[in-house]
């Protein structure tokens, strides 16, 4: 037989999944590797999609979605982001997932260079695979809080870099940029004329410091996505959406078509009632996670682990680099002997490979004690590296 396509086996393995799937089977275990909420999806946001199924709205829509929703979230950009946009520049996509693959095909010649954090959400890495195109890291430090440095980033362009990747708030770091910080990176863009993906998931997550939208600095050059997912605790429901410039909106909406054709059509109705429904709930999620960053933060000064502190998104990456193992034999040990999952630094990047994402989407108590025994288990291990030395 004809092998198979490559550049599929060119995707690299989610360290994330790879955790997931021994969690699942270690009953009891404390999950801390997945970044999805725990929170049901708001009542009013489950009814609308029962009556918008009940009423038939249960057809294909326009690719670039169903235009109530387009015209809701023109008017949430607007408010919410400062950015003035019509519907012509609005992609609804079933997740964002799409819409940022969507955004590389259609700006990816193959060979292309995409400049992505390290450490950034792996998903960036594999879709530029898919897309044809190669990434190359720009590093995020953890003296710098995980916030981009301009230089750092200048420092990895060649001619064949295209686009410029960011995640503000960070998955998987939480760190949050200044307003100067996302600007400094768009006239980068512009001097070396890239493009920039501006990934904005988490905006509605932010504890300290303001939401700064980086299309406002150069709305021609960036593509900015956007999700229900992490907001309104909408993952499973697959909507999110892309704002681009006119001509890039065009293709994307063209190339949605014969990708997914549309988003599922109730589930759009479901979204609009999120948008348009009582807001409180948003904040109300929004604390909670602040409350789980700080138990976290406090757990880590009590166990001399804390390093920094995450300003936003659900996230906090731990430095375990004490135990010295290999990030993804330390997730599975710590699995295996004190029944808590988390995700290997090594998955979001080379950089984070002495560090551990722990989500902090799970409910208080369990994340207390899931941080708990990754500390204990790091001074354990840390203690019999030095009683084994000193024999
Ligand atoms: C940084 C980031 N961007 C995008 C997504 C995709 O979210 P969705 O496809 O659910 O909209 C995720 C999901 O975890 C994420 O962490």
């Amino acid at each position: 037989m004809k092998p198979l396509a490559s550049r599929p086996q060119q995707m690299k393995r989610s360290g994330i999944r790879e955790i997931l799937e021994i969690a699942v089977r270690t009953p009891g275990c404390i999950r801390l590797e997945v970044g999805e909420p725990n929170f049901p999806t708001p009542a009013h946001i489950v009814e609308a999609a029962h009556r918008a199924a009940q009423e038939g709205k249960t057809r294909y829509t326009l690719s670039a979605g169903i235009i109530p929703l387009r015209e809701a979230l023109v008017e949430k950009v607007k408010r919410f982001n400062g950015l003035d946009v019509g519907i012509e520049n609005i992609i609804v996509t079933p997740g964002s997932t799409y819409s940022l693959f969507n955004a590389f095909e259609v700006l990816l010649e193959p060979g292309d260079e995409v400049l992505i954090p390290d450490p950034g959400w792996p998903t960036y890495d594999t879709q530029v695979t898919l897309a044809g195109g190669v990434t190359t890291r720009y590093p995020l430090y953890q003296a710098n809080g995980f916030r981009p440095v301009v230089a750092d980033i200048e420092k990895v362009i060649t001619p064949k870099s295209k686009v410029i990747v960011m995640c503000n708030p960070s998955n998987p770091t939480g760190a949050v940029c200044s307003e100067d910080e996302i600007r400094e990176i768009v006239e980068l863009a512009r001097r070396y004329d890239l493009y920039v993906i501006s990934d904005e998931v988490y905006e509605e997550l932010i504890f300290e410091g303001a939401p700064t939208t980086a299309a406002k600095f150069d709305p021609d050059r960036v593509v900015t996505i956007y999700s229900f997912s992490k907001t309104y605790s909408m993952t499973g429901w697959r909507v999110g959406y892309a704002v681009a410039p006119a001509p890039i909106a065009n293709w994307m909406a063209r190339a949605t078509e014969p990708n997914v054709a549309c988003a599922s059509e109730p589930n759009q109705w479901a979204a609009l009632a999120a948008l348009t429904g009582p807001q409180e709930v948003v904040g109300e999620m929004r604390q909670a996670y602040q409350r789980r960053r700080d138990l976290v933060c406090d757990v880590l000064k009590e166990k001399g682990l804390f390093q920094y502190q995450p300003n936003g998104a659900f996230y906090i990456m731990i430095d375990v680099s004490q135990a010295q193992m290999d990030s993804y034999d330390f997730c599975k040990e710590l699995l295996k002997v004190k029944q808590v999952a988390c995700a290997p630094g090594a998955t979001f990047g080379p950089s984070a490979a002495g560090l551990v994402r722990v989500s902090l989407a799970t409910a208080e108590d369990e994340l207390v004690e899931g941080v708990r025994r990754l500390c204990d288990f790091v001074e354990e291990r840390a203690a019999s590296l030095k009683t084994a030395a000193a024999r």
